[in-house]
């Protein structure tokens, strides 16, 4: 019978045996891969261990800040990167959502691999995969995948030079999970929704800019937080705000508003295949909504998202 006891204790010792006294760099994304990947290769080579966390400027409200924070406090060996400029520059002008994922990945690559070079003799190159990437080979979340699905554009970065470790290949997400718990780490980690690694780039239609991703940070933060406080984020798959390219009017006092709209979306699923849209409250979607417009300027409608996939995908690019 397969135990996340068991597997912690055969992978670690596994991983001793493998990597001696070689040092491994690993890219954090902040998700549940990732950190259960670093976690367990920390507790096999501990200091051996180099993580490097990218800000892309395209995360979360303060998501890098406490994330990184949540890593410090588990004791990794993590340098974050503040590349968001280096990201915005790349993505401007871009509005195709293909062309602004290759960008993307591209950037990630450049800063990764800078990163990673100025560890010394470092021979192996950590990854978060599971199973299900294996089988699929194609790109599901985190910067692993991210160099996965991009790494044949052009010649390849030095990195890929490195030997591979992949300490979740054979698992599922809920046996990574699982693994994680094990290993102690924080369940507002483990308990993470999925979040792309091209994050809210693709949720900003058409061209990104800081301003765009900065109202749809606080747009998200107010939604995901009262998720939160609803107790229905765990009942969730997924759930984002998406910022429209739209305009619409409105009134505030007496004054007439040409603001954009922002979409809500939140889906349940199994795997992400396929995915039913939620049933939230209308309590609840009433009090986003409220919340949203009175305190996000430059934003006045909000629209909930009632498609399921197929046809309609999680995300909106
Ligand atoms: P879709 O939109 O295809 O998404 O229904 C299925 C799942 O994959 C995530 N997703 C991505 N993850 N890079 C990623 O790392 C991407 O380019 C990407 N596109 C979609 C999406 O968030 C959902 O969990």
């Amino acid at each position: 019978d397969w135990t996340s006891e068991s597997f912690v204790e055969t992978t670690i010792a596994a991983l001793k045996e493998k990597l001696g006294d070689d040092k491994v760099v690993l890219g954090l994304s902040g998700g549940v891969d990732s950190s259960v990947a670093a976690v367990l290769l920390h507790q096999a080579i501990g200091k051996n261990l180099y993580c490097i966390f990218v800000d892309n400027g395209l995360l979360r409200k303060d998501e890098f800040e406490s994330v990184l924070q949540s890593y410090e406090g588990m004791g990794l060996n993590v340098r974050g990167i503040d590349a968001k400029q280096r990201f915005y520059d790349a993505l401007s002008g871009l509005s195709d959502p293909e062309k602004k994922r290759k960008a993307i990945g591209r950037v990630f690559i450049e800063v990764f691999d800078d990163a990673a070079h100025e560890v010394q003799d470092v021979k192996w190159l950590g990854q978060g995969t599971i199973y299900p990437d294996v089988i699929e080979s194609v790109s599901v979340n985190g910067p692993s995948a991210t160099i996965k699905s991009h790494h044949n554009v052009g010649g390849l970065p030095d990195f890929m030079k490195l030997k591979v470790v992949e300490p979740l290949n054979t698992l599922f997400k809920d046996e990574v999970r699982r693994v994680g718990k094990t290993l102690g780490i924080d369940p507002n980690i483990l308990g993470r929704h999925p979040f792309p690694g091209p994050g809210l780039a693709i949720r900003i239609l058409g061209d990104v800019t800081p301003e765009k991703v900065a109202i749809l940070q606080q747009a998200d933060a107010i939604y995901i937080n009262n998720l939160r406080q609803a107790g229905v984020y765990d009942k969730v798959w997924q759930a984002g705000a998406i910022y429209l390219p739209v305009q619409s009017v409105g009134v505030m006092g007496d004054e007439r508003t040409y603001e954009n709209v922002v979409c809500l979306r939140a889906v349940e699923s199994l795997d992400g295949m396929t995915a039913d849209w939620c049933h939230l409250p209308y309590e609840l979607l009433a009090k986003i909504s409220n919340e949203i417009i009175n305190n996000v300027k430059g934003i006045n409608r909000v629209v909930y998202d009632i498609s399921s996939k197929p046809p309609a995908t999680i995300e909106w690019e």
